[in-house]
């Protein structure tokens, strides 16, 4: 049932091309320029009259929930807030009837999660779910919604639901963006190109496992590391450093690249690896300057960088290429090889990947 794959962790790394392949199959329309998902056509006045769009989900969730706030906000000019789901129910949180909310659960099942859904519906809100379990709780309970059809996913840390929920919340974004006229029909058609390439490209980088395999042997004894990134790649080094925390026990921390002189700067020594996403379009220069102040302190770099990369390369201990893209959607290629990373540290180390230690696959109590 591993289909020949050591642990289903990494089988479900291996199943993104086709994840995301069969989460947009459908709904993205290349021939015809547009994106058809009519849980979003039949509530489309509901999102583009909204105040804001409301996020809420948990852990990874909430990554994906991250990129999407930089989706949105890029693609449709609406503005969005991130919230956990834990906080937000328990804040008093102001909520009308202008508000959409998107909540964002691979099981379907996470208590605070639901807890939060029903009381922004006990508010007025709209609420919309991108759940992947069919028939789930959340998807029960919200008025309308999309589905991830990323399968069923075994392995407690999650992957390839992190990438659907993306692929989910990039065509929503797309969608909006060009029925209020945010997006030229130019920049619309092309990213729905690129998106396109995506899968396959996915399947670029899990051939260059063993590359990566290298990297997870150098750095497999650190006790702490440090994952950076800048914009749609900031909930990314989030991302990285909860998969390597959950599965290796390691102690990881994720941050936004340049907000590293305010404070993790100090851990900095020859003892700390400092994984650091620096895309050719994403504040590209301000990330170099970044990682030489972390050069200068001895630090270890592990850098993600596109294809064709010349001045990280010079600098950066090792290196990882990915393929080029449009920035935006950039985080369903740099997600690979951190999965692959936390999934090779935490073998080496003889941990129990698919089922870590404290760990549930659903958290259905808060
Ligand atoms: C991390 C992980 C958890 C879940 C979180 C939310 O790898 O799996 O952080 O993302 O418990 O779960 P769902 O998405 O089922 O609501």
């Amino acid at each position: 049932e591993k289909g020949g794959y050591d642990h289903f962790m990494l089988k479900e790394i291996h199943e993104q091309p086709k994840a995301i392949t069969d989460t947009y199959r459908g709904r993205m329309l290349p021939i015809e320029n547009r994106i058809k998902m009519s849980s979003i056509e039949d509530n489309l006045d509901k999102f583009l009259n909204a105040n804001r769009i409301i996020i809420i989900a948990c852990g990874t969730s909430w990554h994906a929930g991250l990129v999407g706030e930089y989706l949105f906000e890029d693609m449709a000019r609406i503005p969005v807030e991130v919230e956990y789901a834990s906080e937000f129910r328990y804040r008093n949180p102001i909520i009308t009837n202008k508000d959409v909310v998107i909540a964002i659960s691979q099981s379907g099942e996470t208590a605070d999660t639901l807890a939060a859904i029903k009381l922004a519906k006990s508010k007025g809100a709209f609420v919309y779910g991108v759940c992947n379990v069919v028939g789930s709780s959340i998807a029960r309970e919200t008025h309308s919604g999309a589905y991830t059809h990323a399968g069923p996913e075994i392995g407690v840390a999650s992957t390839k639901a992190f990438t659907t929920q993306i692929t989910v919340l990039t065509l929503i974004a797309l969608k909006l963006g060009k029925a209020n006229g945010s997006l030229a029909p130019h920049t619309f058609k092309n990213y729905i190109q690129k998106m396109q390439l995506i899968p396959r490209q996915v399947e670029e980088l899990l051939n260059i496992d063993n590359h990566v395999k290298e990297i997870a042997a150098v750095y497999k004894d650190a006790k702490n590391c440090l994952y950076l990134g800048r914009g749609f790649n900031f909930p990314v080094a989030l991302e990285g450093a909860l998969k390597l925390k959950e599965i290796s026990y390691i102690h990881a921390e994720g941050y936004p690249a340049a907000e590293m002189k305010h404070g993790p700067i100090a851990l900095i020594d020859e003892n700390m690896p400092i994984f650091v996403i620096a895309t050719n379009k994403g504040h590209y220069e301000k990330v170099v300057s970044n990682i030489q102040e972390i050069k200068s302190r001895a630090g270890k770099i592990i850098a993600v960088v596109t294809e064709g990369d010349v001045q990280v390369k010079e600098i950066a201990d090792h290196v990882i290429e990915i393929p080029d893209t449009e920035e935006a959607l950039t985080p369903l290629l740099t997600t690979i090889p951190l999965q692959l990373l936390s999934y090779h540290i935490a073998v080496m180390l003889g941990k129990n990947v698919d089922q870590p230690r404290n760990l549930a696959k659903s958290v259905t109590v808060e």
